[in-house]
């Protein structure tokens, strides 16, 4: 792997760009993007798949940039969306709608429409009602629906429940018992085309045996459904891949795949098509989040150093609970460190980005917040009407404004008065 964000003499680097620079010309909060780093994850993945009958799906769900979108769809990437508004994004970033697997438990009339009409690869269906709406859709405007069932394998994915998918408690996919008689029904619908079948059984995974159980228990239902006249086309075991925010040790991407494709094989079916959806193994640690230090706030109990990004910037850690790495940007030698909680400017408690940091800190100070590339941006807000931040992708030494930094302006701008 690359290590696109590095220390140069004493100051951290966006590739080629000292992050100061960067700080300094566009602004905090900050999102920076590495070129290097996404275009590396992804070799991962294809080098691993050379030679075989496999496709890359990148999650959009990560990271919906089009700039983020634009670098995947150079390299071949296909593309995983739950949206209308991802499919938009992915044909405005360059990317191929027969490149596009559609999921998502929710499809809209108006979005399966508007899939059918571009052209997507694949459907995800995640029940028998989105099955019977897909085939009355493509039906209304002459079309045939290419479909896989999402299904369910009932595996823990030993991750955190919120982003466990595969469970029978969670509201994700067929149930594992309802799968063959679901494809049956889908067998019995005109305007349906049978492709493939597809799971997903959670995020942050750091573990490939939870994999192995869920394609154990795919294979199963192929061959039922295979059995009963249906040829699957392929095989989609999902994205989930985690990575290292603190001190996990999820296998590499090119080990991951390895152990997946071989899988396949001892199992007798390497021969099959496979698909994978990641998102966070290919954007997560490819990006960090700059922030400056506003104010040091010493108390009794905890020290906080109350700095310019906030939970509506990066939520996971109010959300999740979740670890972000926090360096400084230009690391003060020679002084002793004082352990901080790392908070944003939002009215609330649970505005927080990192806890107990052992940092030497100024007002003023620039920090990086590791791992910001996925599920970041994308999920950030207007709470407390704060612009969104500017996101850049750094390319060597040239940076690209990949989005500018929201205005006020902007903000209000949907928005209106009484009349009089
Ligand atoms: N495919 C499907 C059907 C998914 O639901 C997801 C993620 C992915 C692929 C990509 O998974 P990944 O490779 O990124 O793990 N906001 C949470 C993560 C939610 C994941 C939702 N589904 C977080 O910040 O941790």
């Amino acid at each position: 792997m690359v290590n696109a964000f590095a220390y140069v003499n004493g100051e951290l680097h966006a590739e080629r760009v000292p992050a100061g620079q960067l700080a300094e010309q566009y602004g905090t909060p900050l999102y920076v993007y590495s070129r290097a780093a996404l275009t590396d994850a992804y070799q991962a993945y294809a080098s691993a798949c050379t030679g075989r009958r496999a496709k890359i799906h990148y999650a959009v769900k990560a990271n919906s940039n089009l700039a983020v979108l634009n670098v995947f769809a150079r390299l071949g990437a296909g593309f995983d969306i739950v949206s209308g508004g991802e499919l938009a994004r992915v044909l405005a970033a360059g990317g191929k709608p027969h490149d596009v697997v559609f999921s998502g438990v929710g499809k809209s009339t108006a979005e399966m429409r508007i899939a059918l009409d571009a052209g997507v690869r694949c459907f995800n269906v995640e029940s028998l009602a989105e099955l019977a709406r897909l085939n009355q859709v493509a039906g209304e405007s002459g079309q045939i629906a290419p479909i896989s069932l999402r299904v369910n394998p009932d595996v823990d994915a030993k991750t955190h429940p919120y982003i466990s998918t595969g469970l029978k408690a969670n509201k994700f996919g067929v149930a594992f018992d309802d799968a063959r008689a679901a494809y049956r029904a889908a067998l019995g619908m005109k305007h349906l085309r049978i492709a493939g079948i597809d799971c997903h059984i959670g995020s942050q995974i750091t573990e490939i045996s939870p994999y192995l159980d869920a394609i154990d228990k795919v294979l199963e239902l192929v061959a039922q459904v295979e059995a009963d006249g249906a040829p699957i086309g392929h095989i989609d075991v999902g994205g989930g891949l985690g990575i290292r925010y603190d001190d996990e040790t999820p296998p590499d991407i090119g080990t991951f795949v390895k152990a997946i494709l071989d899988h396949f094989d001892r199992r007798g079916h390497g021969h099959r098509e496979i698909w994978f959806e990641p998102g966070r193994s290919l954007v997560g640690n490819a990006g960090i989040l700059l922030t400056r230090v506003e104010y040091l706030k010493p108390g009794a109990v905890k020290h906080f150093a109350i700095v310019d990004a906030a939970m509506n910037d990066l939520a996971r850690p109010a959300m999740y609970d979740a670890y972000h790495a926090v360096d400084a940007v230009a690391p003060r030698d020679g002084q002793p460190p004082v352990i901080y909680d790392i908070v944003g400017p939002v009215c609330e408690s649970g505005d927080w980005l990192a806890r107990d940091q052992s940092l030497v800190l100024k007002s003023g100070d620039l920090l990086a917040i590791r791992s910001a590339g996925a599920y970041g941006f994308v999920m950030s807000s207007n709470y407390n009407t704060r612009p969104r931040a500017a996101e850049l992708l750094v390319d060597g030494a040239r940076v690209h404004v990949a989005r500018r930094r929201e205005t006020l302006a902007q903000l209000m701008d949907d928005e209106s008065t009484l009349p009089d």
